[in-house]
């Protein structure tokens, strides 16, 4: 403890500078390095998207994202085989269903998409971690996340249909729901939905902080949400804020939110980092469409090393403050590690 304290004086009389500091000394060979490493990735800290269709024998692969596919339920239960056998334990998942309404019926269907897969993939791998993103943007004919009313989201109108949504996720088998609508009060108004049900013991992970941003639009060919007029500003955040980011986190976890998020990551780790500092929860990070198909274009260009850019992004993201990450190259990743 002695010894810590005297270095620290020396340090900031600057006595202990060069040549007596060598930075480069704890950077000679990769034992050292790794020894010395203050973040590690691992297989069970990501989350691996999955894009479920009806019908089966479905793999249509995604234009815009190398290596996505929108998959049937039989599909996506190969790709949760592959996930497991790499030690990524975890999913979340998105429906497209064949027909959609004004009010996203689909969404809260007993029989809908996502719910079929649910049952499927629970059958199946019952130790899998299947999380289901609540939101209507992929069940509504005009494409935004809740009811419209005139050209304008009402905000409470969804309300009651987001939270029928994320019971029937749960009563379908899913573990977590990850309401990512953005709609005030959708977190609160699902936990008491899922207590009335029954359902105390399933967690909510609340996208908290979710960006207006550009980097969803290869998702949006993904998951075929793309708002027919308008965009989501009247709802997401503004890419600009950062105080607001706290706020955002602190409702959410007045409301019941056992976990929260940051999306998109890579813009953002500034934010990542501020709401770690401020909460105990589990901070996720989401890694989104845009920032796979950067890296996964300027890889198929020659122009970067794919494995090392992706793993490096990971790691900024980790470093940044996030527990675990949701990520397109999960599967990819987990495979890259040592
Ligand atoms: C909305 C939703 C979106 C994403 C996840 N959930 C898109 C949007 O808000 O337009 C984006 C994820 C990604 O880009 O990878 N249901």
């Amino acid at each position: 403890m002695n010894d810590l304290l005297t270095t620290h004086t020396q340090a900031e009389r600057g006595a202990s500078g060069f040549p007596t500091v060598r930075m480069r000394r704890l950077r000679s060979g990769e034992a050292l390095r790794s020894l010395v490493r203050e973040t590690h990735l691992r297989p069970e800290e990501f989350v691996y998207p999955l894009f479920i269709r009806e019908g089966s024998n479905v793999r249509e692969p995604v234009g815009s994202m190398p290596g996505v596919y929108q998959l049937s339920s039989d599909e996506a239960a190969r790709e949760a085989e592959e996930c497991l056998a790499l030690g990524v334990r975890s999913v979340l998942l998105f429906g497209i269903p064949s027909d959609k309404d004004e009010q996203g019926s689909g969404a809260w269907a007993e029989v809908g998409v996502v719910q079929h897969a649910v049952r499927e993939l629970k059958a199946r791998y019952p130790e899998l971690l299947v999380v289901t993103d609540v939101c209507l943007c992929e069940y509504t004919s005009h494409g935004h996340c809740g009811v419209l009313r005139g050209d304008d989201v009402d905000n409470d109108l969804s309300l009651d249909l987001l939270a029928r949504t994320a019971v029937s996720h749960v009563e379908a088998g899913a573990d977590v729901v990850a309401p990512s609508n953005m709609m005030d009060g959708t977190v609160g108004s699902i936990r008491r939905a899922l207590d009335a049900a029954g359902r105390s013991a399933s967690p909510i992970l609340a996208y908290s902080t979710k960006y207006a941003s550009a980097f969803y639009g290869p998702f949006r060919e993904a998951a075929e949400s793309a708002p027919a007029f308008g965009d989501r500003r009247s709802y997401q955040m503004d890419p600009a804020n950062r105080r607001e980011a706290l706020r955002e986190v602190e409702l959410d976890v007045e409301e019941g939110a056992d976990m929260v998020m940051v999306k998109p990551a890579l813009a953002y780790l500034d934010v990542i980092s501020d709401v770690r500092a401020t909460t105990g929860l589990p901070v996720a990070a989401y890694n989104v469409s845009g920032e796979y198909s950067m890296v996964k274009a300027a890889a198929a260009n020659g122009w970067l090393d794919e494995r090392r850019a992706a793993l490096e992004i990971l790691t900024s993201i980790k470093r940044a403050g996030a527990d675990f990450i949701i990520t397109y190259y999960a599967k990819d990743a987990a495979g890259w590690l040592p």
